[in-house]
């Protein structure tokens, strides 16, 4: 299954002069989205992951269903304010300004083995944040997998120590 059929691209979307990748048409086909979502599992079961973390929204689409699929767990990152127990957080810079996203302090034990799951890799700096808040919690990040990589970005050379499953480039 050609999985590229399943991503719309709409030009100058949000702003002028970006192609905005939407994976909605993707989720909204149940094989395609089950399709993507084993390639995902095959791989967490290569890696031997015992936890799954993705930053929202988009991460939590690709990842609580891979979760599910080997029963094992999912920890939200979220951005600030969102989570309503004790969190750390980790800023980072954005295309303009910074961000900030947070995840709970108990959410991953020591030693775990972390896949973390989005729909895109774009500069890096949302993966790259994640995995800090993951590191910093002792987790062991064995791998990051994305629907779709924007080669043109160069966010792989933000994880460069990491192992990076991607179904989709563009
Ligand atoms: C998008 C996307 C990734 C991130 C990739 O999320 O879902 O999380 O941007 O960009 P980066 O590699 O340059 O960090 P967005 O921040 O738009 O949030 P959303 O998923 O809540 O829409
Ligand atoms: N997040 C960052 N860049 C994106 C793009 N071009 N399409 C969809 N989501 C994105």
């Amino acid at each position: 299954m050609d999985l590229k059929n399943y991503i719309a691209s709409i030009e100058n979307y949000p702003k002028e002069g970006i192609v905005f990748r939407d994976i909605s048409p993707l989720m909204a086909d149940g094989e395609a989205y089950r399709a993507a979502t084993q390639a995902i599992v095959e791989y967490a079961k290569e890696k031997e992951v015992d936890m799954v973390v993705g930053p929202e929204a988009r991460g939590f689409i690709v990842g609580c269903p891979v979760a599910y699929e080997m029963s094992i767990g999912f920890a939200p990152v979220r951005k600030p304010g969102k989570l309503p127990r004790e969190t750390i957080e980790v800023s980072y810079e954005k295309e303009y300004g910074m961000d900030t996203l947070t995840i709970h302090k108990d959410a991953i034990k020591p030693g775990q083995r972390v896949l973390i799951t989005d729909d895109l890799l774009a500069t890096g700096g949302t993966i790259a944040a994640t995995i800090k808040l993951v590191e910093e919690l002792g987790g062991i990040v064995v791998g990051c997998a994305f629907l779709i990589e924007l080669t043109d970005l160069h966010g792989r050379d933000n994880i460069k120590d990491y192992d990076i499953k991607v179904l989709m480039e563009y």
